[in-house]
């Protein structure tokens, strides 16, 4: 296998508002040379490759440690970009419209002629979304291509949430980073699968709620049942995880301190015992937004478990909270 710790990583800063046009045109001449840039998008970072490219794919698989069978998303700067890549319904021209630019990612069949089998992990369809940060529309238009992009962390680890992180697991491995600061959301895109327009999955809940695709679509969302073809693959695999234990705690059961002599806590809520370090945030979007942020720090400070307070709420963001909570666990 390729050493994929060999190259120079470069980093540049950039405005998110007003991103140079001079650095965003050099990343763009990266990727469609076929190299690696990580880029801020809403949600969290993203690795960036010429999606139409299936040596730069490959190299995205190589530089995460991902699984070859779990496919990527493609990032795209307008709705006619994405008609380029996959066959397109009523339903996908109706949640385009209303909530792209944003953090809603929709699988349809791809047009295998143009997406490269290893961009789709295999599968027959495809993922598309476009990202709502100026830096990561800027960058596709430069590149002039679809970019595949997974979360920039290895594969299994918190997703980056900032430039900092990103060059923590990546440095050596990609051609660049471009720092745009910390990010919105801080968890990753809702993925759904309109393949069947009378039968929409929630395939991973995330920056966009339920309740707002429902709303729209008229008909409530449907979970794919384990056994399922249909699951995302990505969540076959445990995730989000810090190197030391995720432990869950329930309001109203008793705080597992005693049992933990050095363990983080966060939540919302300040526990009753209080543990060595607490990170509170001020409501769940906060929650969201500091989660990952909160997990690798912790990690690196050296505490033996992390005790995440579990959301009293379902709806909202908490629905992708409670998976990302959930899944770093490895409940
Ligand atoms: O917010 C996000 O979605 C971030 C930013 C960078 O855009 N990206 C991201 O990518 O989270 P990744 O690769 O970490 O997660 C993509 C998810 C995986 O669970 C993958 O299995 C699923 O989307 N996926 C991609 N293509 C698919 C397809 N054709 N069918 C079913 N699931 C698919
Ligand atoms: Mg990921």
């Amino acid at each position: 296998m390729m050493n994929t710790k060999t190259l120079k990583t470069k980093i540049a800063a950039v405005d998110r508002w007003e991103p140079s046009p001079y650095v965003i045109s050099r990343a763009g001449t990266i990727i469609k040379q076929g190299g690696l840039v990580a880029f801020p998008t809403e949600t969290v970072y993203g690795l960036g490759a010429d999606a139409l490219n299936p040596g730069a794919v490959r190299r995205i698989y190589e530089a995460k440690g991902r699984p070859s069978d779990n496919p990527l998303i493609l990032h795209v700067d307008c709705i006619a970009q994405a008609a380029g890549l996959v066959e397109m319904n009523h339903l996908a021209y109706k949640l385009m419209s209303r909530f792209w630019p944003g953090p809603l990612t929709l699988v349809l069949p791809a047009k295998p002629k143009i997406v490269p089998e290893i961009t789709r992990g295999g599968l027959e369809t495809a993922a598309v979304r476009m990202p709502d940060n100026k830096i990561a529309q800027w960058l596709i238009g430069y590149a002039g291509t679809p970019i595949a992009a997974p979360s920039a962390n290895l594969s299994g680890k918190p997703s980056p949430t900032n430039a900092e992180t990103v060059l923590a697991d990546m440095n050596g491995r990609i051609d660049m980073i471009i720092d745009g600061g910390s990010v919105k959301v801080g968890i990753e895109s809702t993925v759904i699968d309109i393949t069947n327009p009378e039968h929409v999955l929630l395939l991973r809940p995330g920056g966009l709620s339920r309740e707002v695709i429902e709303e729209e679509i008229h008909m409530p969302l449907e979970i794919p049942d384990s056994q399922s073809a249909k699951r995302s693959p990505g969540t076959h695999y445990r995730h989000y995880s810090p190197s030391v234990p995720v432990k869950i705690w329930h309001r109203d059961a008793n705080f597992p301190e005693c049992e933990y002599s050095s363990a983080g806590y966060i939540g919302i809520h300040k526990p009753i015992c209080a543990t060595k370090r607490v990170i509170l945030f001020s409501d769940y979007t906060d929650y969201a937004h500091g989660l990952f942020a909160a997990f690798r720090r912790l990690d690196k400070d050296g505490y033996t478990c992390i005790i995440a307070e579990w959301p009293e709420e379902i709806s909202g963001i908490c629905e992708g909270l409670r998976d990302r909570i959930l899944r770093s666990a490895g409940d």
